[in-house]
């Protein structure tokens, strides 16, 4: 809560008493007070958090802390690394925009130091917990809202797959409500770009209680969500204006692709050889998403050609499950259509009646261990006229014949097909968005971090 009185204009009042941030920052002659470090980046890096039950009165040359019963509180300053050009829009229209051309330097960024090429280890000293710890755990479980979920489903097929342990991905709203069942061989690991987010906030808290550990995968290392775990795994993604996230997914998905490698090596559940080859492969990644963000223009043309669609169903198998659901909701948040996102396989238990000429099948078909069975989807949604759209590995004429327009990735391993996949996803939510007028970077009803419930 924050308050000023019109009797003493010059002082704000904040206090706060629950999980939802507040940041004082310090300028020369001037104080500043929000919800989030961002907006603050224009004005000052000198920044201090008020933790629960403190109160900061804030005058133009000073910032004073105290407790709610009144005793005084000495605050540390903290200087922000990231820098005010970081929240340009450097010749782009939108932040969005910028903000999915950027993200092959975020996957370059998170790797940093932390894997190496000669050995195929992955090196997660940042952490800040022991390795024994992925040793003596018996399950994981991943908590998030939002786009952050969709990256928690692909973590969980990258730690099935890799670390060969249980693992659960859980809505932070509802996992909340439930008697959920959790005891110290559990692992959690909440993810939120924001680390603000209230529900993932109060689910993280509740699992304290009783999990072996709790780790935050987010963008920001001071948030609230930092602040609370045992460890942090930094996404170095940068500022992200857009309130759609784009650069953030890709930075959690690189984050957790680190994290399942490291997971498996201490386990002892990778070989060298296949930690060394799959090491390899994820520093290959960001040059091929230069390649598919250099397609850009065929996808706005496609998106434009559809511009008239008013449903859509994304579909994809496995680990391109997750990009069918974040695909629709990019589509759904910037661009007001309907979209829903399914696994092919459960098309034909109900989505499939809705198919006519007036729904457009986005599919995602990698040459993986399901692209026959996804090719099979697309030929059932031909037969009942339904258009379709496929992101698709360059030179797949089976896909080509199947889909009006082809969205083309390179090819790579298939765990890492998700980083190249919902580049053309993002892009055409955006273009959709954009080519109708939209406030892409703000859409309606929508705030960049929900801090309530
Ligand atoms: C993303 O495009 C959305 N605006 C929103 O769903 C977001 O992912 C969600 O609110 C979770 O945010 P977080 O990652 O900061 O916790």
């Amino acid at each position: 809560m924050a308050c000023i009185s019109s009797r003493d204009p010059g002082k704000i009042v904040a206090a706060r008493n629950g999980p939802g941030p507040v940041v004082v920052g310090f300028g020369s002659g001037e104080s500043y007070l929000s919800s989030d470090i961002t907006p603050l980046l224009a004005h000052t890096r000198r920044v201090a958090y008020l933790g629960e039950g403190e109160i900061a009165v804030l005058t133009a040359p000073e910032i004073r802390f105290s407790t709610f019963a009144g005793a005084p509180v000495e605050k540390a300053v903290d200087t922000l690394d990231w820098e005010p050009a970081m929240i340009e829009k450097r010749g782009f229209a939108h932040f969005m925009a910028k903000e999915i051309f950027e993200q092959a330097d975020v996957v370059r960024d998170t790797l940093k130091s932390r894997v190496s090429l000669d050995s195929g280890r992955v090196f997660l000293d940042d952490l800040g917990i022991a390795p024994d710890v992925f040793r003596e755990v018996s399950r994981v479980v991943l908590i998030a809202c939002g786009t952050s979920y969709p990256a928690g489903l692909v973590g969980k097929y990258l730690l099935e797959t890799l670390g060969r342990v249980p693992v659960e991905v859980e809505y932070a709203s509802e996992l909340r409500s439930r008697d959920f069942v959790m005891d110290r061989g559990t692992l959690v690991l909440g993810i939120s770009q924001s680390g603000e987010t209230a529900d993932t906030l109060t689910a993280l808290r509740l699992a304290r209680e009783k999990a072996r550990a709790v780790l935050a995968v987010t963008n920001n290392p001071r948030s609230s969500m930092a602040r609370d775990a045992d460890g942090v795994l930094d996404l170095h993604a940068g500022p992200e204006i857009g309130v759609a996230a784009t650069k953030t997914f890709v930075g959690q998905l690189a984050a957790l692709s680190l994290f399942a490698l490291a997971f498996a090596q201490a386990r002892g559940a990778l070989s060298d050889e296949d930690s060394l080859a799959l090491v390899q492969e994820l520093q290959r990644v960001p040059l091929k998403m230069d390649r598919v963000l250099g397609g850009a223009a065929a996808v706005e043309r496609a998106a434009r050609r559809f511009l008239g669609c008013e449903h859509y169903l994304f579909l994809g198998r496995w680990i391109n499950f997750p990009i069918a659901l974040e695909g629709a909701l990019k589509l759904k948040e910037i661009s007001y259509t309907h979209a829903e996102g399914y696994a092919g396989g459960e098309m034909k238990h109900g989505p499939i009646a809705l198919i006519d000429e007036g729904m457009t099948t986005l599919a995602i078909v990698p040459r993986d261990r399901v692209y026959d069975k996804m090719l099979s989807n697309i030929a059932e949604v031909k037969a009942r006229s339904g258009r379709i759209l496929a992101v698709a590995f360059e030179g797949d004429e089976r896909a080509r014949a199947s889909a009006e327009e082809v969205f083309a990735i390179p090819e790579t391993h298939q765990l890492f097909t998700p980083f190249l996949t919902v580049l053309p996803l993002q892009l055409f939510a955006y273009h959709s968005a954009a080519a109708k007028g939209f406030d892409v970077d703000q859409p309606r009803n929508l705030a960049k971090s929900v801090t309530v419930e």
